[in-house]
């Protein structure tokens, strides 16, 4: 089994998944039980100058993940210094205190947050260019390091990342969930959240590992990644992107805090099936592959099909999916009309036929 223990910016967690915030960090018991059952760190729900009130509904389950209109904490700031910290972190749980929404906000909470135990603070805000201030004010008020998140949801997501490292960020927390987004309820004609929502869970994985990517790539910073991981193979793929650690908050949502034990068995069984040693060996592993990928060849040649009798089930997806025509059965291929897709390998239930790249001597 490889080890998951993680140092991220000098604080040490028992595994790489983090608590991110949310709906399951609304309290210092919420964070506890999610400490206790194997989140590394925890993030609390952010923190504003007052407590919010949110609309009524503002979370609906949608389009494979979850649709929310949710604000930031509704519980007051001077609560959550009192009481919530303080709980969690007696409870051994290593806390991150997110914080919001403006530079005032932050000037105004950041050290009390600290002095009530906070290991790390994580400002955030709808407004992008916010964000390297707020870093700016928080780094000047603590000492204990101080992460900042971004959103895919403006342009120039690295530029902001950028910005927050040379405020003095120690990591990036990329990305929130993603939006505007909208869906309707069929019979009351209304929108599922009476507005705009933002979309978390599996369906925002594929953008936030380009944005993992892309920070990882530009700053080499430590970042955690966060967006669309629900099983210990996306875990792998958040590390690839170039991830310390991994934040989840949909998926445990969704499925209960449980689920940290099932990532967690899957993630270290997975990782040494991979060749690994450790979750760290895993971070920006698929970075140079990435690179390699924007050299993409455009021709056919070179590329062949590998196709295995034992595991194909004769089921026919691949040939039902090629939109060409050219596949004519599991093992044959009209090579005229192939246009080299991929779909039909990608498709594969079985892992029984494969798209490869013949090596040239
Ligand atoms: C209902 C809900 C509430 C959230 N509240 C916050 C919040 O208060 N502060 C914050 O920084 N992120 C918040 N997030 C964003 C998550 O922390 C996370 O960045 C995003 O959902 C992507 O991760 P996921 O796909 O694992 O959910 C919230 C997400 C959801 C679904
Ligand atoms: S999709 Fe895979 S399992 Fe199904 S017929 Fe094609 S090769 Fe066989
Ligand atoms: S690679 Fe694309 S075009 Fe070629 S057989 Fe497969 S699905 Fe069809």
């Amino acid at each position: 089994m490889t080890a998951l223990a993680t140092n991220l910016c000098g604080l040490k967690l028992r595994t790489p998944f983090v608590l991110a915030s949310g709906p399951l960090s609304f309290d210092g018991d919420a964070l506890t039980c999610a400490h206790r059952a194997g989140a590394g760190a925890v993030v609390t729900k952010t923190i504003g100058a007052r407590a919010a009130v949110n609309p009524v509904p503002h979370i609906a389950r949608s389009s494979g993940g979850l649709l929310n209109a949710e604000r930031w904490s509704d519980l007051s700031p001077e609560r959550w210094i009192a009481r919530e910290i303080p709980r969690a972190r007696q409870a051994g749980a290593v806390v991150i205190a997110s914080v919001g929404l403006t530079r005032e906000d932050v000037r105004e909470l950041a050290a009390a947050l600290a002095e009530a135990g906070a290991c790390a603070l994580e400002v955030v805000s709808y407004d992008a260019s916010a964000v390297p201030g707020m870093v700016e004010e928080a780094v000047r008020r603590v000492s204990v390091p101080v992460f900042a998140k971004v959103s895919a949801n403006a342009p120039g997501v690295v530029e902001t990342a950028r910005a927050c490292l040379a405020s003095g960020a120690s990591a990036i927390t990329a990305i929130d969930s993603l939006g505007p987004a909208l869906r309707f309820d069929l019979a009351s004609r209304r929108p599922q959240l009476g507005g705009y929502g933002w979309l978390s869970g599996r369906p925002i994985l594929p953008i936030a590992l380009r944005v993992v990517a892309d920070i990882a790539r530009k700053t080499g910073c430590p970042i955690i990644g966060t967006g669309g991981v629900e099983t210990a193979s996306d875990a792998v793929e958040m590390l690839y992107a170039g991830a310390t650690a991994v934040g989840v908050c949909t998926a445990p949502v969704l499925r209960g805090v449980s689920v940290f034990a099932d990532l967690l068995r899957d993630l270290s069984a997975r990782l040494a099936s991979l060749g690994f040693e450790s979750s760290s060996e895993a971070t920006g592993a698929g970075l140079a592959g990435l690179i390699a990928a924007s050299e993409r060849a455009e021709v056919r040649e070179g590329w062949r099909f590998t196709w295995s009798r034992t595991p194909c089930t004769q089921c026919g997806v691949c040939v039902r999916v090629c939109p060409y025509g050219a596949r004519r059965s599991a093992e044959t291929v009209a090579e005229a009309d192939c246009r080299g897709c991929g779909l039909c390998a990608s498709s594969c239930p079985a892992a029984a036929l494969v798209l490869v790249k013949e090596d040239r001597p």
